[in-house]
């Protein structure tokens, strides 16, 4: 499995894999405006045959007067290529660029209260800190934790 900056080429097959992983779905424009705006901060995982078995879609925070802050818009593994280690070469990928191409501070993201899979992953391997709950962040009522990495 190889990881890489995913290009415009990809969006589809990332849609897909978002389609097939998460209830937070985006139109294909929300896809396009993160590799338009920040096209250093999203990866795909490819199998030997090129398709897209995995992806980070990232981006920086955009209020005004703000310290740069990387946020983590959407993150999936499809099923049979999960427990191989990609969403955390993937993540590490996305929070290199971060600081690399944008000077990011820190990276944010959110996670239903429910998901334990991915909620392992930030705090266990990736060291986020849990800072707030979003009551009925999500559109069917569940809260989300807010999670976030400061970085060295
Ligand atoms: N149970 C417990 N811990 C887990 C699990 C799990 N099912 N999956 C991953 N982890 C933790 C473990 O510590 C794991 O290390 P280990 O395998 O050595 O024990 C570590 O995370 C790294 O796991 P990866 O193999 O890198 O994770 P994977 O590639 O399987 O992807 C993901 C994890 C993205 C959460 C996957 O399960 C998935 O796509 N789930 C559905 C979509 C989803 O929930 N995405 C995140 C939503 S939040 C957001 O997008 C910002």
């Amino acid at each position: 499995i190889n990881i890489r900056q995913a290009t415009i080429e990809d969006l589809l097959a990332m849609q897909n894999c978002n389609l097939n992983n998460l209830p937070e779905n985006y139109q294909m424009k929300y896809y396009i405006y993160h590799l338009a705006s920040w096209p250093q901060l999203s990866y795909v995982a490819e199998d030997h045959k090129g398709r897209v078995v995995g992806y980070v879609l990232a981006k920086m925070e955009e209020e005004a007067n703000q310290l740069p802050n990387g946020h983590i818009t959407s993150l999936s593994v499809m099923r049979n290529f999960r427990r191989l280690g990609l969403a955390e070469k993937l993540m590490s990928q996305a929070q290199r660029a971060m600081v690399e191409s944008f000077g990011a501070k820190s990276c944010s993201l959110h996670v239903r209260k429910s998901n334990r899979a991915a909620i392992s992953l930030y705090k266990d391997t990736l060291k986020f800190s849990e800072v707030e709950v979003e009551k009925k962040y999500y559109a069917d009522g569940e809260d989300a934790k807010k999670m976030v990495l400061k970085f060295k």
